[in-house]
């Protein structure tokens, strides 16, 4: 049984499959056909950025497998260097042009870059695509308990999603417990720790236990919490069986066990300071 049928619903009503497939670091040239592998052997939910340099691929890979625009959730980013009102509106357009869809689910603010101070106009921009029906949902990525307090200062709209680093090694609780009492939905990414957390003992003893994949381990741990997740993997192999989540059902002991392995461990950058333009 798999858990790509199982969705997660968003502020708004738009409904988000709980498992995704993230294609960052998926090479141009390679997106087309792990997007419609991954559509093939049943995903229905996309996360792709501008920053990625990889949408026109996984556009042409949402047209070649063929299932129509509406059963597919497409997700994008804003990047950096297109912050501010205007600017983040051409972003947009842009971003439907090389995906070469007439609207996403869901389109994010990267990362707040707060040195810049151009978020909040960028927000002011979504909210105008989201009153305007030009997108389903809107939301943050990245964001820390301050950019979400200062959103919610000025907001109309506050985020459906705020997608950001989780994994058994760094699990942000504070963000997810300011995220959940603004019903705002958690998006892992990095859900897998990169690879890293499928190393840990604790995880390939309980995999072992359940006669599962460590990394199915690791994603029940995310999906039991509610949360959605967009592995990413450019095998079809993995693709199904980090799917395959719908018989495993981790005990209260074994998810203690993982939470255990926190270690406050970022892998990627920080929301504070990143500031890269990400346009290449
Ligand atoms: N918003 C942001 O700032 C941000 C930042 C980072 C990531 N993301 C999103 O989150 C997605 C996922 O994060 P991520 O790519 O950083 O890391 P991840 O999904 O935690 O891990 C991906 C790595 O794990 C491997 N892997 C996948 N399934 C596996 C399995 N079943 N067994 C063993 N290894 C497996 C992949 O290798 P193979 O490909 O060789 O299988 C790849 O090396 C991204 O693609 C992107 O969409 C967003």
């Amino acid at each position: 049984m798999t858990r790509l049928e199982t969705t997660v619903t968003l502020r708004g009503g738009a409904e988000i499959p709980q498992v995704g497939l993230g294609v960052f670091q998926v090479p141009p040239e390679q997106a087309q056909q792990v997007v419609e592998e991954a559509l093939a052997v049943g995903y229905r939910h996309v996360d792709t950025a501008a920053a990625y340099v990889n949408e026109s691929g996984v556009g042409a890979g949402l047209r070649a497998a063929g299932v129509p625009r509406e059963e597919v959730f497409v997700t994008s980013k804003l990047r950096n260097g297109d912050q501010g009102y205007d600017a983040t509106l051409r972003a947009y357009d842009d971003t439907l042009e090389r995906l070469g869809v007439d609207a996403l689910d869901l389109y994010l603010i990267h990362w707040p870059n707060p040195a810049a101070g151009l978020w909040q106009d960028s927000w002011r921009a979504l909210e105008t695509l989201l009153e305007s029906s030009r997108v389903r949902a809107i939301g943050v990525s990245n964001f820390l308990v301050e950019h979400l307090q200062e959103l919610a200062s000025f907001a109309t709209h506050l985020p459906a999603v705020n997608q950001i680093e989780v994994h058994p090694a760094f699990q942000q609780r504070e963000v997810i417990a300011e995220c959940e009492r603004r019903e705002i939905v958690v998006e892992a990414y990095s859900p897998l720790g990169q690879g890293a957390a499928l190393e840990s003992s604790v995880v390939r003893e309980i995999a072992t236990a359940h006669e599962v994949t460590p990394a199915q381990v690791v994603l029940a741990w995310h999906v039991q919490q509610g949360r959605v997740v967009i592995p990413k993997t450019t095998s079809r192999e993995r693709m199904v069986s980090n799917a395959d989540l719908g018989g495993l059902d981790l005990g209260a002991e074994e998810l203690r066990a993982i939470d255990f392995l926190e270690t406050g461990e970022r892998l990627g950058n920080d929301p504070r300071t990143f500031a890269l333009s990400q346009i290449r």
